[in-house]
């Protein structure tokens, strides 16, 4: 099938945000008596604030009311709010933006699928709003990753069929929302963290188009 949009997560792919979740995220947890592992970490790419506080309680063997929950979810966020209202478009992560106008270029479709609720404000920051037709944030969804709404809204949005979107992701979840919904799932990071990706790059900058386009265009999943 042709693709003619490319679905792109937004943090750890357009821009290095996952390092703040982390320090958002550690902050509260050492607040609670407790440390996260970058490993531990790795499993919360691409899961939603509430999940990954529901997650990260359980690491710590305690539990808390749903109003407690809103409170510590609001203070993380709070945390990470303040980290990334400094961002630029000097915080793209490289390689990006060139892939953008290449994808511009040849008239591909460019939406994101996003699990956070900060995404627009990062768009806005960066500049990378300009870049973006069709934005899907975790305020638009009610199944977070590894469900493939975000994706299929996307595609909706960009009136593109599943079969014809590539998606770009730095998470396991990210990848498996993808497969399940269809799409052709290029994988950014170490092969042994995305083991359901159809290719891996280390980064957007080594991504090769012409081969994503190739191996996308003969899939036959
Ligand atoms: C995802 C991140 O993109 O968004 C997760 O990978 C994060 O780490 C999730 O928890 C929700 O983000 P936010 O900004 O709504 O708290
Ligand atoms: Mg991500």
């Amino acid at each position: 099938m042709q693709i003619n949009a490319f679905l792109f997560d937004l943090d750890g792919v357009l821009v290095d945000t996952a390092r703040f979740h982390y320090l958002g995220w550690r902050r509260l947890a050492q607040s609670l008596g407790f440390d996260i592992t970058p490993q531990q970490n790795e499993e919360l790419k691409g899961v939603s604030r509430m999940d990954s506080l529901d997650r990260i309680l359980d690491w710590g063997g305690l539990t808390r009311s749903e109003e407690e929950k809103h409170l510590l979810a609001a203070q993380k966020n709070d945390w990470y709010v303040d980290m990334i209202s400094q961002m630029t478009p000097a915080d793209v992560l490289p390689g990006v933006i060139e892939l953008l106008q290449e994808l511009q270029m040849r008239q591909i479709r460019i939406g994101l699928g996003s699990a956070s609720k900060n995404a627009p404000f990062i768009l806005q920051c960066t500049g990378l709003d300009n870049f973006i037709e069709a934005v899907v944030d975790g305020s638009m969804v009610t199944r977070g990753k590894p469900d493939p709404e975000v994706f299929l809204v996307g595609a909706r949005m960009l009136n593109t069929m599943p079969a014809a979107c590539v998606v770009v992701e730095d998470a396991e979840m990210g990848i498996q929302a993808a497969r399940r919904g269809g799409m052709f799932p290029v994988g950014i990071g170490q092969p042994e963290d995305l083991p359901s990706a159809a290719c891996h790059f280390p980064s957007v900058a080594s991504l090769d188009l012409d081969l994503v386009l190739l191996l996308a265009q003969t899939d036959e999943n």
